[in-house]
């Protein structure tokens, strides 16, 4: 339609995608949904680079969907751990479960029976459902939709989906979502796109009209909140008092130094919120600042404010408020658990302090 001669856009894509495409260690052929799967999670906000060593060891350790459903919550979120987004990994060791359960280990092959997995939206499951299983569905997300938007110099994106699906053709659908998600990646990118190496610069509508960039249009970037979060490393002898955050919410089932809320009762001191949280009285502690840590998450900022705390001698934590549990931990033990990536750069100092004064 529109003009636009489908047919020769199709082989336009599909030789290019022949020709550049990157050999990545998900594109094994015969596809395996499996590892469909666990890519397109992994690299939902995560750029290939990042994502190529977690999906390795991920399938060294849990190589098919089975030995994931068996494994602990614990084990799956370390593995994940500095990853980021971490429901992620909570929803596919769930589905996980489930498709062993009701699906007798094998991954739907439909868009609707893959929706109905914990943390498949539509694009996760146009994916799955075209790369592996060859289906004639649309698999759009923030890549692919720049694509559709610019090829027809649409700024918003509302019927990206159909517009999509029109150009699918009958044959390896899969083959041409994967040269779309290619194409986005490498020349169809957000600023500066590449129209001089497109292969679709003869159909694309946004590049004629000189300004490409421009579709679709950006949304307005809000100020984003920042937080301030206090963070008791409470140390005695070789041991350190870890916290388990909730299994739901942000940063679900991860291990913390014990902190305060995002949003903590104004002019709380360090002594009064590990009252509150543990129970525990920390009032006649060495207690020595360290430096601050920002991490960024999608909707707002965080700034860690950790203090490390000498107990002379350990003091019974009475509750856990807010938190699953609490341990002590020692310190060669705490690789093992799964921490948040600004806990990790807390520990960095911790243990570099600890060795240089000898504790
Ligand atoms: N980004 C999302 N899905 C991808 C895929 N299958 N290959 C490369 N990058 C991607």
């Amino acid at each position: 339609g529109r003009g636009v001669n489908i047919s020769a856009l199709r082989c336009a894509l599909l030789d290019w995608f022949r020709q550049h495409k990157r050999d990545l260690p998900w594109r094994t052929e015969p596809r395996d949904p499996y590892r469909v799967w666990l890519s397109e999670v992994m690299l939902q906000q995560t750029q290939v680079a990042t994502v190529i060593p977690y999906f390795e060891r991920w399938l060294s350790r849990f190589p098919t969907i089975e030995s994931l459903a068996a494994a602990s919550p614990d084990e799956v979120l370390k593995l994940w751990e500095g990853l980021g987004y971490y429901a992620r990994a909570r929803n596919l060791h769930r589905a996980a479960q489930l498709v062993v359960h009701e699906h007798n280990g094998r991954l739907p092959d439909s868009v609707e029976g893959l929706l109905a997995l914990p943390g498949v939206g539509r694009y996760t499951a146009g994916a799955i459902a075209s790369l592996a299983y060859n289906k004639r569905t649309p698999a759009l997300d923030g890549n692919t939709r720049r694509v559709i938007c610019r090829l027809f110099a649409h700024q918003t994106d509302e019927t990206a989906w159909t517009l999509a699906e029109s150009l699918l053709p009958e044959e390896n659908p899969g083959n041409f979502n994967e040269a779309l998600i290619e194409l986005g990646a490498l020349v169809c990118t957000p600023r500066a796109p590449r129209c001089d190496e497109c292969p679709l610069k003869p159909f694309c509508a946004a590049c004629a009209t000189g300004a490409p960039e421009a579709y679709p249009q950006p949304r307005r970037r809000t100020a984003q909140p920042q937080h301030c979060v206090l963070t008791a490393v409470i140390v005695t002898g070789s041991a350190v008092l870890l916290a388990q955050r909730p299994t739901d919410g942000l940063l679900g089932g991860l291990w913390e130094f014990v902190s305060s809320e995002l949003r903590h009762p104004p002019n709380e001191s360090l002594a009064e919120m590990v009252q509150r949280r543990l129970g525990m009285d920390i009032s006649g502690a060495e207690v020595h600042p360290l430096s601050e840590v920002r991490h960024a998450f999608t909707h707002f900022r965080v700034v860690r404010q950790p203090w490390l705390v000498y107990l002379a001698e350990a003091v019974p934590a009475t509750r856990s408020e807010g938190y699953t549990t609490c341990a002590w931990i020692t310190f060669e033990s705490v690789d093992s658990l799964a921490l948040t990536r600004s806990d990790q750069r807390i520990w960095a100092q911790v243990r570099q302090r600890v060795l240089w004064s000898g504790l």
